[in-house]
């Protein structure tokens, strides 16, 4: 087993990473803990023994469940049952459950410990580390969260055997990412270390930056093009797999800035042709609908905004102007 830790002083805990992780549960609840609120949905199908009196919370499946209604419903569960303060939630699934609940855990008594054990390949490298909870309105995703860090997290690397295909794809989307960010070498590790190193390129990052003032937003890369084509929403594309896009786009967005060279472009699409993940613009895209979504990303806060790989690796640029953007979109969609 693998232990990462997350420092952020008073806040900081470890991520177990290795296979069987979730029978390390006990071990990491809160001192004291009485009870455990395992909230999961049907289909995840990782039981957890919390090792103390518990209570299952069943939330609907897909995206559309990331929604208030659901964190309603849970935290009624939660009163009914009588969870406190003293109690601990325990978030079993993907970045759907572990951003619900841990948002739910966050708000209900003003905030109880969460506990995520993470099944999905892009949860465990992205969405249960770190402390960014919420869920989605209907004007948009993630609009309404909180950061909650968990006291701890469990990457269970035995239950990814049996994700579905596309969505061990979509987490791939993410691994690809932590390439640029410090994870020259990756394609080389055995799973567990390859999840174990990413998730300590993320901690890192988080504990510099826990409230993304700033350089947290790097773990974006690739993400500006791939929420565009996410909101679109015509394309049958994954996340991990809009990111791969993304990836691509920002290198050669990078190259035509002069921030990198032809090299540097190859090795994006190197990494992301070596988990099998597409690299071009759907057929039908349209650059003009992505570059309007783009411009409205709620993290381009001065004008167009992309983490873009150059000679300090990649880091944020703002007030980029929205003809090279639209020069590349329109160079890849002629490919
Ligand atoms: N998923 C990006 C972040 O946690 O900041």
């Amino acid at each position: 087993m693998i232990t990462v830790p997350v420092s952020l002083g008073d806040r900081s805990y470890d991520v177990l990473v290795g296979a069987g992780a979730r029978h390390r549960l006990l071990e990491v609840l809160p001192h004291g803990v009485q009870r455990a609120a395992v909230v999961t949905q049907e289909n995840v199908g990782v039981p957890v023994d919390p090792g103390v009196e518990h209570r299952t919370f069943l939330m609907d499946e897909g995206e559309d469940a990331k929604c208030m209604e659901t964190v309603e419903e849970l935290c009624r569960g939660f009163a009914r049952w009588g969870l406190t303060r003293a109690d601990v939630v325990v978030a079993v699934g993907g970045g759907v459950v572990t951003d619900t609940a841990g948002f739910a855990a966050a708000v209900y008594h003003r905030g109880v410990p969460v506990v995520h054990v993470s099944t999905t390949l892009l949860g465990q490298v992205d969405a249960a580390i770190g402390g960014k909870t919420g869920v989605n309105l209907p004007e948009g995703k993630n609009l309404v969260g909180a950061y909650w860090q968990p006291a701890a997290v469990l990457c269970d690397t035995e239950v990814l055997a049996t994700l579905p295909p596309r969505e061990y794809a979509s987490g791939c989307g993410e691994m690809a990412k932590y390439h640029f960010l410090g994870g020259d070498g990756l394609e080389d590790l055995p799973i567990d270390e390859r999840v174990a190193r990413c998730v300590e390129i993320k901690a890192e990052v988080v504990a510099s930056d826990e409230r993304e003032g700033g350089r947290r937003a790097i773990l974006n890369y690739g993400h500006t093009l791939a929420h565009a084509l996410e909101t679109a929403g015509r394309y049958d594309l994954r996340h991990g797999e809009a990111v791969a896009v993304g990836l691509v786009f920002a290198a050669r967005l990078a190259r035509r800035l002069g921030r990198i060279g032809d090299d540097e472009v190859e090795r994006h699409y190197r990494v992301v042709r070596g988990y099998g993940l597409p690299d071009r613009l759907p057929a039908e895209a349209a650059p003009g609908a992505l570059l309007e979504l783009m411009a409205r990303d709620k993290k381009a806060l001065r004008g167009l905004t992309f983490a873009l790989d150059g000679n300090e690796g990649v880091t944020v640029v703002h007030g980029i102007d929205a003809g090279d953007v639209m020069a590349v979109l329109k160079e890849m969609q002629s490919e």
